[in-house]
């Protein structure tokens, strides 16, 4: 009988499908995944594919920037329930607010908002560009950052730019303690902390390096070290595993886990194969706005 491996490979065919997957995926479906990578590399996957399906393994957020990005393909998310808990529902109408509050100001979105928010910005970014979105802006402006206040702060750091930053944040990494990760390097001592830009600042002061998903990995390939603490989803621990062989990572605290994350299934991809359900589509309206937020995030950085 065929095995839900080879099913997957060949609806995969069948359906002229690309599956991308993030790096906090569960280790199967990053296993049968053609790419995976960070927020901000699987946004150029998607803007570049020419396959007729993305079956894309992340996040709702993620599966709508996909979507934005290639409107005439079929975008689906196998995890339809798989939300970001960075925000909630209100955002969008709090959004509306402020920017008739500000309506000089440069509004910048980090991906991780729904479709609608960015269609009110003024430019995307994501954890791997934030800085650089930033300083491209003229410095006469006011920017409003959102929603992540970390991330927000961590690109004040590096920029020297003063903002005015949405106090939301994201429950996976904003739980990690001073006291947690002073445990975990007393246990590990000398062992670099590569950290995700999302954890609180005095958290963040502790850390060797900074930076996004492929930002960590990245890092610790270059690295000689052989022992690193991995200060973000423990999903990354396989990625990194994988392209630095004889080298260890142990995951600064055990609850470093998004659990919509991990709402992907093999037998969720197949049917969604399959059935070609459940898709997520953008309003066109919503869209075309907020495109132009996207891409001008991609112009800067590089498509
Ligand atoms: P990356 O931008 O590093 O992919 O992070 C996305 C995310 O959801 C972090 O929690
Ligand atoms: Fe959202 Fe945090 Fe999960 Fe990333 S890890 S998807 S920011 S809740």
């Amino acid at each position: 009988m065929e095995d839900i491996i080879d099913e997957i490979l060949r609806l995969k065919k069948e359906r002229k499908a690309i599956v991308l997957a993030h790096l906090y995926q569960p280790q199967e479906i990053q296993e049968i995944a053609d790419y995976t990578g960070d927020s901000f590399g699987l946004s150029r996957q998607a803007a570049g594919t020419d396959a007729e399906v993305i079956v894309f393994c992340g996040v709702k957020f993620m599966a709508e920037t996909a979507n934005i990005l290639a409107p005439d393909k079929i975008t689906l998310l196998p995890a339809a329930d798989a939300t970001c808990r960075m925000f909630t529902d209100s955002l969008t109408g709090e959004v509306a607010q402020l920017r008739k509050e500000k309506p000089d100001a440069v509004f910048v979105a980090y991906v991780n908002t729904p479709a609608a928010v960015k269609a009110m910005a003024d430019i995307c970014c994501t954890s791997s560009n934030a800085a650089a979105v930033v300083a491209s802006i003229p410095e006469d402006k006011e920017i409003v950052f959102l929603p992540d206040g970390n991330l927000g702060s961590f690109a004040e750091e590096q920029t020297g730019r003063r903002m005015t930053c949405w106090k939301g944040g994201c429950p996976t990494h904003m739980g990690l303690t001073k006291e947690e990760l002073a445990a975990a390097k007393a246990k590990y001592p000398g062992a670099p902390v590569l950290m995700h830009p999302e954890c609180r600042p005095e958290v963040r002061a502790m850390a060797d390096y900074v930076g996004s998903t492929t930002g960590i990995i990245k890092y610790a390939e270059k690295s000689d070290a052989s022992d690193f603490i991995i200060a973000t989803e423990e999903g990354v621990l396989y990625e990194l595993e994988t392209r630095c062989p004889g080298k260890h990572f142990h995951l600064a605290a055990r609850h470093l886990l998004c659990p919509n994350m991990k709402k992907t299934t093999l037998e969720k991809v197949r049917d969604a194969l399959k059935t070609l359900e459940p898709r997520v589509v953008v309003p066109q309206d919503v869209r075309e706005k907020s495109v132009a937020a996207l891409e001008k995030m991609l112009a800067i950085t590089g498509k």
